[in-house]
């Protein structure tokens, strides 16, 4: 069986992209074949080259009125899009060209804080806020919609009274390792 690809898009650390990587060096089934960043300044570009993984960056232009990120993917061969902390929204032609090949992962239990502007430490302020009694990450598909597609699986942690955004933040990463590169590989193994 071909090897297949898979597309990070991903706007400023990287850990989530970096666990993918980590999961796949060396794998059979798949490799991270392209690094995709609206921020010329994001960690995860140090982390793609650190790898050896080809990167391309775009401005909003460029990303919203051409062709070339979709051009650049169907170059690659690319199977499945993962966005990990990629914070803007994907344009209709990426998504009419990889119908269910795109999923996203987010760091709540949605269709609890999910939408514009509920990304990262916005979404654990939030949810300490409301003094929720668990939180959790939500992986799902990616239609034209904020944080909107159908779900792919979901996995919950306890918030206990002493739990900061910060520390929620700890938990919700650990989740994100545990299962994201899990769930890549499932989907490649099964779906495509
Ligand atoms: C992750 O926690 C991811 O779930 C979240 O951004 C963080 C990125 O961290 N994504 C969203 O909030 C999407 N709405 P990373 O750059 O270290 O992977």
């Amino acid at each position: 069986m071909p090897m297949k690809n898979i597309a990070i898009f991903a706007s400023g650390e990287g850990s989530n992209a970096q666990n993918i990587i980590n999961y796949f060096k060396g794998s059979a089934l798949a490799k991270v074949e392209l690094i995709v960043s609206n921020n010329p300044k994001a960690n995860v570009l140090n982390r793609a080259k650190e790898a050896g993984i080809e990167t391309l960056t775009s401005d909003r232009r460029t990303f919203y009125e051409t062709s070339s990120v979709l051009e650049k993917l169907k170059a690659a061969n690319i199977d499945l899009i993962v966005l990990a902390g990629f914070l803007w929204m994907v344009p209709e032609n990426l998504i009419t060209a990889f119908p269910n090949k795109i999923i996203n992962i987010h760091p709540s239990l949605l269709p609890k804080y999910g939408g514009k502007g509920m990304y990262g430490m916005n979404v654990h302020k939030a949810v300490i806020e409301a003094g929720e009694k668990q939180s959790g990450i939500s992986i799902h598909y990616v239609n034209n919609q904020y944080d909107n597609g159908d779900i792919i699986s979901q996995h919950t942690c306890v918030i206990e009274p002493s739990d900061t955004p910060e520390t929620t933040a700890q938990k919700i990463h650990q989740l994100e390792n545990d299962f994201l590169p899990k769930t890549v590989f499932d989907l490649l193994s099964t779906k495509y």
